[in-house]
């Protein structure tokens, strides 16, 4: 009997290389880089060891904590439940392409002048966690700000000043603002 052969598809069997590793191309903060990653490789590894981002933080490793969150596509992702393979072809925002020839993003602004931050080890995920929300929605409320930042652990719990200071960035982000 005939074995069924597994289909693979186009893409898969471009970017697949001899020694097991794949080739991907993803814009990181408005840069290309395209690199050979083994399968098993984390996102937030890919970032931080091969990009050299390490404002990505780890916290847990196993999707709990949020410190990894980076954008994919606009879109807030915890990068250690995702592998580097499945960012292909995306773009990718850091905590470290906010900022514009050395002026903050006022997301950022607002948080240094509304102490959003304590220790810092949380922050780089909590503002890209609130900036996914700022980015469809300048006015949130309160609970939309929890919502938005419910999957991020503060371990300073400086919760408080961390919805202060996305609220104050909305107001920073209006039209006609900043
Ligand atoms: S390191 Fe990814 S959620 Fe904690
Ligand atoms: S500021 Fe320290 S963990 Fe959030």
């Amino acid at each position: 009997m005939a074995t069924k052969r597994k289909k693979v598809s186009p893409k898969r069997k471009r970017i697949r290389t001899e020694n097991g590793t794949h080739t991907i191309t993803v814009a990181v903060n408005g840069r290309t880089f395209t690199r050979a990653v083994e399968p098993r490789v984390l996102l937030v590894d890919f970032i931080r060891d091969e990009l050299r981002l390490t404002g990505t933080h780890i916290g847990c490793d196993t999707s709990h904590c949020g410190a990894c969150t980076v954008l994919v596509d606009g879109h807030s992702v915890k990068s250690c439940t995702m592998l580097a393979v499945q960012a292909d072809g995306r773009k990718i925002t850091t905590i470290e392409g906010l900022s514009e020839h050395g002026r903050l993003h006022p997301i950022q602004e607002a948080f240094k002048a509304h102490h959003g931050l304590q220790c810092g080890f949380c922050t780089a995920g909590v503002v890209l966690a609130a900036l996914e929300l700022l980015q469809v929605e300048n006015a949130p409320s309160e609970d939309r700000i929890r919502t938005a930042i419910s999957g991020n652990i503060c371990r300073c719990t400086g919760y408080s000043s961390i919805v202060d200071s996305v609220a104050a960035a909305g107001e920073m982000m209006r039209p006609g603002k900043g």
